[in-house]
This record gives C-alpha cells, structure tokens and sequence, in this order.
C-alpha cells in the first residue's frame, strides 16, 4: 500500500476519502486527518457538502484547543476537503463509505466509488448491520472490501469492528488492522454475522430494556441504573438508545428481526416513539429528555 509510516508497525494510507459527511462520516475523516492523513470528504450537494465542511473545522478546532494534536488548525484544514465530485475520490489508498444505512444507496455508492478508485486501494463500508458479503457481491474487488465500523462520537470511542466479507481477504484484514491502530483505536475482526458482534449484543438488550419499560418493571432511568450499578454498564441501554438515535435503533432491530428472528422484533413502544418524532438525543426527547 502507498503511504507513510506514522505509528510502528502502522501504515498510514496517505490519502483517505470518506463517503457521507454527515455525524460518523466527519468523525472518521477527523480520526484519520489527525492521524497524517489527507482527507477528502464525499457529500451529496452543496448544502450537505457546506456542513461537513463546518463539521471538521468544528472537531479540529477542538482537538488543537485540546491539545490533541501538535499541528495548527490551518495546517490541518490545508489536508482535507469536501466535494461532490466522485473524481476527487481517485488517488485515495483507502475509502470509507459511511451514506446512511440503505442497501440500495450504499450498493450503488460502493460501485460507483470502486469504479474511479486505483486497482489497489481499499474500499470499506461503515455500516452498523448491512451484511458486508451482500454489498460485496456487485464489486469488482471484492476481496479488497471489507467493513469498518465505527462507533459514535468517534473521537472518544476506542472500538472499531472490522468485519470479513465471505470473499475479504486476509491482507485487507491486515491492512485494516494497520489503519484502526494508526488512528489511535483497537479492531476486532469479525465474521459477517448480522449486527456483526457490537449491534447483535447491544441491541438485544436495548430491545429488553424497552420491553420492561412496557411491563412497567421500573422507570427507565431505574432500569438503565440497574445496569450501571449493578453491571457496570458505562451507559444505561436506554440512554444509549437516546445518544444512537431511536430511528437507528428500530432500523437495526428490524432487519436483525428479519435476518436472525422474532427475539429481535421491535417493541411496540419503539414503534410508536420514533413515529412520533421522539429519537432521542437528537430531537430533544426519547426515553429521557435532551434540553439542549
Ligand atoms: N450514528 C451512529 O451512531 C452510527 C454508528 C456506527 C455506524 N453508523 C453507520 O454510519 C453510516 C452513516 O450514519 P450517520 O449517523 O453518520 O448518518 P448521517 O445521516 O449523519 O450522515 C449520512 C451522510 O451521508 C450523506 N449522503 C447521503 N447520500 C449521499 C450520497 N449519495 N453521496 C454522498 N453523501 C451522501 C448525507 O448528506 C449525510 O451527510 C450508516 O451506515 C450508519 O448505520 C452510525
């Protein structure tokens, strides 16, 4: 792979493209900037492209106030952009899709990307559950294609779930541990399961946490603190519910329903919660309340 030693034992591609500015898309872009990285952002339109584009300048300026990184603020920013023109994409060693979690959407981005990159870079998809074998089969290079799954906010989550295709193989799974130990974070190597190993946990028992609230076993805050005190927990399930977004949450739910079974059917109160609007942190209200 083209790129430049940062870390020992890490090579750093040199040129990173992210797929999808919005939340987890500047995140990843961010984590691989600080990292050495020159970072191309891939947005829909202009509008979209103008609020990743504050977005990173936004995480920047924290991580140089923090003192996260040794380099300035403009010297940063002189290494990324945002565009809307897939052409951009074509020097990049390395792509993480991260549009939101839609097979069709993410299939067709993933081909369209695969066609203007070099035979050999590396294509990734940041999806939370989608089977990485299925958005695998129109590539080209399928073996060249794995998942790399953040968690969200980027920057204090320390996981990255890298996730094997039936037809990944070994070198890009050793390329990928490279790239999550450059940027500061641990992998772990997963088969392609459905909902791979932290969504299949972490929402089955998101889903029974819901499932007591129905029952009226106690309040949510009660049921989250039976977990953070009993279980050690760092955050209450309901409350992670509300930071993940609820929509997100049923998303998955059902298509693990659909994929793994009636132990993932989406309570009733999820159901009606994000048809009315409450999602959680990002609307102000879910299953606690988020003033600001
Ligand atoms: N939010 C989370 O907690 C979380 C955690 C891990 C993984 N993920 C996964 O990451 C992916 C993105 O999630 P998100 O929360 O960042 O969503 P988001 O809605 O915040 O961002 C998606 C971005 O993609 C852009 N986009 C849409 N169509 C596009 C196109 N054709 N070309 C370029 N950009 C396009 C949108 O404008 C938007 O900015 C999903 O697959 C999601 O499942 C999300």
């Amino acid at each position: 792979m083209n790129g430049v030693d940062l870390l020992a034992g890490a090579t750093a591609p040199a040129a990173v493209g992210v797929v999808g500015g919005g939340r987890m898309g500047v995140g990843i872009a961010h984590a691989f900037l600080l990292a050495g990285a020159r970072v191309q952002i891939l947005e829909r339109d202009d509008r979209a492209a103008a609020h990743a584009e504050q977005a990173l300048a936004s995480a920047v300026r924290q991580s140089v106030t923090r003192g996260t990184t040794e380099r300035g603020e403009a010297e940063l920013l002189a290494d990324s952009a945002v565009t809307i023109d897939i052409t951009a994409l074509a020097d990049a060693n390395l792509v993480v899709e991260a549009v939101p979690e839609d097979l069709a959407l993410k299939t067709d981005m993933l081909q369209r990307i695969e066609a203007v990159l070099a035979p050999s870079a590396w294509l990734t998809s940041n999806t939370s559950s989608l089977s990485i074998t299925l958005l695998a089969a129109p590539l080209r290079r399928p073996e060249r294609f794995l998942g790399l799954h953040f968690f969200n906010p980027v920057p204090s989550s320390t996981l990255v779930e890298i996730v094997q295709g039936e037809r990944t193989s070994e070198a890009a799974v050793d390329a990928a541990r490279n790239w999550v130990h450059m940027i500061g974070k641990n992998p772990i190597v997963v088969q392609d399961f459905p909902g791979f190993a932290s969504s299949r946990l972490g929402v089955v028992i998101a889903l029974e946490a819901i499932r007591m609230l129905e029952d009226g076993v106690a309040t949510a805050a009660d049921i989250d603190t039976a977990m953070v005190q009993g279980y050690k927990f760092p955050v209450g399930p309901l409350r992670l519910t509300d930071m993940v977004g609820l929509d997100v949450r049923l998303g998955i739910a059902e298509y693990l329903h659909g994929t793994l079974g009636e132990r993932f059917a989406p309570p009733p109160l999820l159901i009606e919660m994000v048809a009315a609007g409450k999602l959680g942190r990002k609307s102000g209200e879910g299953f606690f309340s988020w003033p600001d």
